[in-house]
């Protein structure tokens, strides 16, 4: 089997449509036909400044949720980041092989530290991209399923691992993403030129899963469109219609054509509407399920530490290679 890894950061209390639809049901598609990997990235959650019980709590809540969503821990090894020691290590090694100016032309650092102000910016956001290429080939992935916002990451990825399989020796998969076309960038619902992202402006336009469903459906009847009435995907001139019917197809596995075709003579809060229902049709059980997982704290932290203990058995054999051939004296 190949092997699929991806990973997720623990920065809020839920995640939300993008990374669902971005990201996340992949994840739970692809665990049968490969090794599947997946990951808590609470080392990445701390590169910008953060409240440690908040981590601590949002680690749990990320790993309820994607056991709602399906991630099936007899099935995929699901774990947490920090407890993998081995993803720091093989970072430091990246670290030393990387471009001062190469990783200072990683447009998601230019946003983020833009931010942050240059002062408070943290040497780790400027590295987060090499601890996430750590994060992938310690596992020799071969698929990485992320949204598109990673492309770039995914990038700067393969080109370390060719580095320095010529530079040293053949040791590293380069991976491929897995970036599927349609879903893998969800706009926000108030400013749809704009990634969802839980760093917008407001959450007006943002769709958490774990909101009262009653809130998300409220938000996207009030998302923006525009002033003819046509509906039909066309993200130029229609960026808010277009999402919606994203958004709607992918919830509901219809293709954009069949949907367009079902609402000539319709109008947009006829489409509203679908939309609203089919989010909260998906949400329900999955908030149920959360919750169950919530309330067994112990058994959702022995899920993770079996993990984790999976993860390293890989991990380490990876790490011992590429420690071997950088010239690291074994120890006896
Ligand atoms: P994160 O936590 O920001 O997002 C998790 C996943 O959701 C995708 N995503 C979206 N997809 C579509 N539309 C959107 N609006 C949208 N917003 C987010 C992201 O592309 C991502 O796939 N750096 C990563 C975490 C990470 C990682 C890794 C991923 C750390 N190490 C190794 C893969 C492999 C991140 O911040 O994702």
């Amino acid at each position: 089997k190949q092997r699929v890894l991806s990973g997720v950061q623990p920065t809020s209390d839920s995640f939300h449509l993008g990374n669902y639809l971005g990201a996340l049901r992949y994840w739970v598609a692809l665990q049968d036909e490969y090794d599947a990997f997946y990951f808590i990235a609470d080392m990445h959650a701390i590169t910008v400044a953060h409240d440690p019980k908040l981590l601590t709590q949002r680690t749990r809540i990320s790993a309820a949720q994607l056991l709602a969503l399906g991630v099936d821990p007899t099935r995929s090894t699901l774990f947490v980041q920090s407890q993998v020691p081995e993803h720091a290590q093989l970072a430091w090694v990246l670290n030393c092989l990387t471009g001062f100016g190469e990783a200072a032309r990683m447009t998601q650092f230019k946003d983020k530290s833009a931010r942050e102000g240059s002062d408070h910016a943290s040497v780790g956001l400027f590295t987060y991209p090499v601890l996430q290429a750590a994060d992938i080939l310690l596992y020799r992935a071969h698929q990485v399923p992320v949204g598109e916002d990673q492309r770039q990451h995914l990038e700067l990825t393969r080109d370390l691992a060719q580095r320095f399989n010529s530079r040293f020796k053949k040791t590293l998969v380069v991976p491929d993403a897995y970036i599927i076309k349609g879903a893998a960038k969800i706009f926000d619902l108030q400013d749809p030129t704009s990634k969802m992202s839980k760093s917008a402006a407001t959450a007006a336009g943002l769709i958490s899963l774990l909101d009262d469903p009653k809130v998300s459906a409220k938000k996207i009847r009030s998302a923006v469109t525009d002033t003819d009435r046509d509906i039909r995907f066309d993200p130029a001139a229609k960026p808010g219609v277009s999402n919606l019917l994203v958004i709607l197809g992918a919830l509901t596995g219809e293709p954009i054509t069949t949907l367009e075709n079902g609402y000539v003579g319709k109008g947009y809060g006829d489409l509203k509407v679908d939309v609203a229902d089919a989010l909260v049709d998906f949400v329900t059980p999955v908030q149920a399920k959360v919750k169950e997982f919530l309330a067994d704290q112990g058994e959702l932290d022995r899920i993770l530490t079996t993990g984790a203990e999976r993860a390293r058995e890989v991990a380490s054999q990876t790490l011992s290679q590429v420690y071997d051939r950088v010239g690291f004296l074994a120890p006896k």
